[in-house]
């Protein structure tokens, strides 16, 4: 065996090693913890544009985004144009993006940020832009070629999105990405149709459970379905409270690398006060929801700035142990306030929501969780440690959450 043959195979090896590590920690650790970012619907529906993602990118620094986890700069439907290249690829609407994805993707790469984009399991996306159906393999071919690294996959389309399990409209597009030779995010956004948290976990790394997020924190007129198993046949939007109240029942499905996404952020976008802009962001981050903030960041209020930068309540979103908290009827009272635990690195975390418009005073064992004897509680929000380790009893102001980190 020649020398020249040796070192050949010597590289071989190599190559293959580097290729099965890439699959094997790639596979595992993009979704390892909920992905961070932003996306741009909640504020600018379909008119996003290169220079509002570049101010996005300038702002992860200046506002400290990127510094506390935020990752994904994610563009949603209106990035491409109403007509597929004459030879049938997606692209970029010309006068929105003028330099094309491509482009954009090694900015916002040479930024240490990662780009998604979004498309559509059905014939047309929900603002009439091509959908993927028929088109899985080449458009995630396309993706890959222009180094996107998330893909949040939408559930409009007309004909087919309607005749068409979403279990085979969305499977279509993982398999797609399996084989488009690049690691990309696969955001699953069926809105909650067929119960997705008995299956979805199969397809994406993470899957929408509900209709979309409104800015009303309790208004639930456009909510047709107040619970997880009613059969959403409609867009239903939801408000924050609703979308709470559904992952009473399902939570505890999910599994580490395979988030309910709960939808995008509402903090900064509608008028919430300061209590539940913090309800909010702690139960996305508890029950392990995808951190995507929905706000234009050039118009964050201080108070909006602080709920989504604190370290304290992302490091529960993003603790090891991946595990969402659960509903604790025992300790809630129904319609009046809520109790839910689950257990993070070194302890669990409690969340106690009022959920009433009034404030309400409210007694908690701890140790009636059943998760251990308590050592030091600390609530997140106020960073104040508890004098009394065991129990909790104080008052809650109007729909405030305290979250309490418990040391076992
Ligand atoms: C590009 O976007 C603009 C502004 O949203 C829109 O008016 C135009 O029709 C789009 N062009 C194409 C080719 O999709
Ligand atoms: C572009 O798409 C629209 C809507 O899908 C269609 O009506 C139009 O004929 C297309 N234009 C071209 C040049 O293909
Ligand atoms: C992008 O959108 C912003 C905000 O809507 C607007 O002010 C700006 O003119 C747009 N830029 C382009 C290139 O379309
Ligand atoms: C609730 O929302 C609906 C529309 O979604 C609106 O018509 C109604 O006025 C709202 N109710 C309250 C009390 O704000
Ligand atoms: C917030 O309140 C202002 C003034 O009351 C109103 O104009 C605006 O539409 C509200 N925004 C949302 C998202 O409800
Ligand atoms: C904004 O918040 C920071 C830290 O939370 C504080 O130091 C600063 O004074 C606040 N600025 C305003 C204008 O409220
Ligand atoms: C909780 O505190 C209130 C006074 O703030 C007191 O009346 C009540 O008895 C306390 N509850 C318990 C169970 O200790």
């Amino acid at each position: 065996m020649g020398r020249d043959h040796q070192l050949f195979s010597c590289r071989l090896a190599i190559v293959a090693i580097l290729t099965f590590a890439r699959s094997v920690l790639g596979g595992t650790s993009l979704a390892h913890k909920p992905q961070m970012g932003w996306n741009a619907w909640n504020a600018f529906k379909a008119t996003v544009n290169y220079t509002i993602v570049q101010d996005v990118m300038e702002r992860f620094d200046t506002l400290g985004l990127k510094e506390v986890g935020y990752e994904y700069v994610l563009l949603d439907d209106g990035w491409a144009s109403y007509n597929r290249t004459s030879d049938g690829y997606l692209q970029a609407n010309a006068t929105s993006f003028p330099k094309g994805i491509e482009a954009l993707a090694q900015e916002v790469h040479a930024k240490g940020l990662k780009l998604g984009l979004y498309g559509d399991s059905g014939h047309y996306t929900c603002a009439w832009r091509p959908g993927s159906w028929g088109y899985e393999e080449r458009d995630a071919q396309t993706f890959a070629s222009w180094g996107v690294d998330y893909l949040k996959y939408d559930n409009c389309g007309g004909f087919q999105s309607l005749t068409e399990a979403p279990q085979v409209r969305f499977g279509a597009m993982k398999n797609a990405l399996a084989l488009s030779g690049r690691d990309i995010f696969y955001s699953v956004c069926g809105w909650g149709y067929q119960f997705p948290w008995h299956w979805g976990g199969d397809i994406g790394h993470s899957y929408r459970m509900s209709g979309d997020i409104t800015t009303s924190f309790t208004n639930e007129t456009e909510c047709q379905c107040k619970t997880a198993y009613c059969l959403n046949t409609g867009y239903a939007g939801c408000s924050v409270l609703s979308i709470i109240n559904k992952m009473k029942e399902i939570s505890q499905y999910q599994t580490q690398g395979h988030w309910l996404d709960m939808d995008m952020l509402e903090v900064g976008n509608a008028n919430f006060t300061l209590n539940q802009q913090q309800t909010h962001f702690a139960f996305w981050a508890a029950l392990k929801s995808p951190l995507i903030i929905g706000a234009d960041l050039s118009k964050l209020s201080n108070d909006s700035l602080g709920v989504l930068t604190n370290t304290a309540i992302i490091s529960v979103n993003q603790d090891v142990l991946g595990e969402p908290v659960t509903y604790r009827k025992a300790q809630s009272k129904e319609g009046l306030f809520q109790v839910w635990a689950g257990n993070v690195e070194g302890g669990y975390v409690v969340l106690l929501l009022n959920e009433k418009s009034y404030p309400q005073t409210v007694f908690l064992s701890f140790a009636s969780l059943g998760l251990g004897a308590p050592q030091q509680v600390i609530e997140l929000w106020s960073e104040k440690t508890l004098q009394d380790a065991n129990t909790f009893n104080g008052t809650l102001g109007s729909y405030q959450t305290h979250v309490f980190r418990v040391q076992t």
